[in-house]
């Protein structure tokens, strides 16, 4: 087992570039399916979920070409199977994204269940809702659902309850082939699907309004590969935003790699919370804060404020000058980050989705374990200022999305490094 140790106490120097951003590069590869020949992905993060998003192509039938650590050349030509399996989409609930492009494709498609849902109930519900307004039949048997276009999709307008990335996402994918237009109302804004709409559209489909919530999709007869860089990681940015406004020294940190417009929300809380954001070419420099304010945040749908952020968010209020409340609107459960901060001397108490958080002047270092993705960094981020050792497992989430971090935060002049412990035996 894997755990990241951080010495605190070290401040960060020199310049940082964020990876592509994993939320775009998996339904970008997903996306691959609907053009038959080789794309090229370049910017991809070398990343867990990618290895996932590329065995869940494979099992299909596509070849996937390392052509150096950050490009993938992907042949979908000899796709053949139209399942995602249990094994794989249990590892990564984005594997659903196939869902979209293999009904484009083929008119079918095999999806695992993801785990903790059912059909009809949360979760993917908004996808199947919108993709049968579209022709599209759903049964489920032994735990897969099974989707069916029949004769073909054919376009319609689609208003989804809520925001969705992952629904606007597989409804856009679909309707790229289905007959007439689509109109996705109360569409997802997230700068991913603008980066999705844009590959797509130089594949050859006929995609409107992306980033705003009504999105237009013309149906066409076929699409064709191409080379498309993935856009930067506005979120991988955000965390080092906050790991350097603990620690940076003098000089401050450079962060680049990212649209700042895609960060727009976070900067301006962040400076709010009297964080010193200096905007440069393709990124920002963070200079350290001397002292963080108080602020209430909630989390919303692009362009609010991301829960990608909430965690990393929590550390900054927790420092902060007095009491802040953070609110959660997109998932449940999202805060059990919160109580392996409060192991680092956080003080915050969790009302529903509402996190009440009194500053502290510091946190001590100690071993916590990373809850989900963004928790993880952010327990890592923590550690930086802490005082003394901060051990972090379950570090396989933070593996998910991050690439590099220990090497990044390192060449930064931090003091964390990653070491494998012996599994802790039972009694
Ligand atoms: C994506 C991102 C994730 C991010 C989230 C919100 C990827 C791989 N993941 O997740 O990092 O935190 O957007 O910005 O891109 N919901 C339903 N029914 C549905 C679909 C969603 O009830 O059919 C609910 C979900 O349970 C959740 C909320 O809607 O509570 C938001 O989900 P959604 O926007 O779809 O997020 P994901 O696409 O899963």
């Amino acid at each position: 087992m894997d755990i990241i140790r951080v010495e605190g106490g070290y401040s960060l120097n020199g310049s940082v570039q964020v990876s592509g951003a994993k939320n775009s590069a998996l339904k970008l590869m997903a996306a691959t399916l609907l053009a038959p020949g080789t794309t090229v992905l370049q910017n991809v993060p070398n990343i867990s979920d990618v290895h996932v998003m590329g065995k869940v192509l494979k099992r299909m039938g596509a070849t996937i070409d390392v052509v150096d650590e950050h490009s993938l050349a992907i042949d979908t030509s000899q796709v053949d199977s139209w399942e995602a399996p249990y094994d794989l989409v249990a590892k990564m609930r984005a594997s659903t994204a196939v869902m979209g492009p293999l009904l484009g494709r083929f008119g079918r498609a095999k999806i695992a269940m993801p785990g903790g849902c059912n059909l009809g109930a949360r979760k993917i519900d908004m996808h199947i809702l919108g993709l049968e307004a579209l022709g599209v039949s759903f049964d489920t048997d032994h735990g897969y659902i099974y989707a069916d276009a029949g004769e073909g999709m054919v376009g319609t307008t689609v208003t989804l309850e809520f925001a969705s990335v992952g629904a606007t996402e597989n409804l856009i994918m679909a309707a790229v082939r289905a007959k007439g237009t689509t109109v996705i109302d109360n569409a997802a804004r997230e700068p991913e699907i603008v980066d999705l709409a844009n590959m797509l559209n130089d594949m050859g489909a006929q995609i409107s309004g992306a980033g705003t919530p009504v999105v237009t999709i013309e149906g066409v007869e076929e699409l064709h590969p191409v080379t498309h860089r993935v856009v930067g990681d506005r979120i991988e940015a955000g965390t080092f935003i906050v790991a350097a406004a603990l620690m940076a020294g003098d000089e401050g940190v450079e962060i680049t790699g990212f649209s700042t417009v895609h960060l727009g929300m976070v900067i301006k809380k962040f400076e709010l919370m009297g964080l010193n954001i200096e905007r440069i070419p393709g990124g920002v420099r963070v200079y350290r804060a001397q002292h963080i304010r108080p602020m209430d945040i909630q989390t919303l749908p692009f362009p609010g404020f991301p829960t990608d952020m909430q965690a990393q968010a929590m550390v900054l209020s927790a420092l902060a000058d007095g009491s802040s409340i953070i609110t959660e609107n997109i998932f449940e459960n999202r805060f059990m980050f919160a109580s392996e901060l409060v192991r680092m001397g956080a003080d915050i108490r969790i009302e529903g989705h509402h996190a009440i958080i009194h500053g502290v002047p510091g946190f001590s270092g100690a071993q916590v374990s990373s809850p989900d993705l963004r928790g993880g960094a952010a327990l890592v981020v923590a550690g930086l200022i802490a005082d003394g050792r901060t051990e972090v497992s379950a570090i396989h989430h933070i593996d998910r999305g991050y690439e590099h971090f220990v090497e990044k935060l390192v060449g930064l002049g931090a003091h964390v490094e990653r070491v494998s412990v012996p599994d802790s035996l039972d009694d």
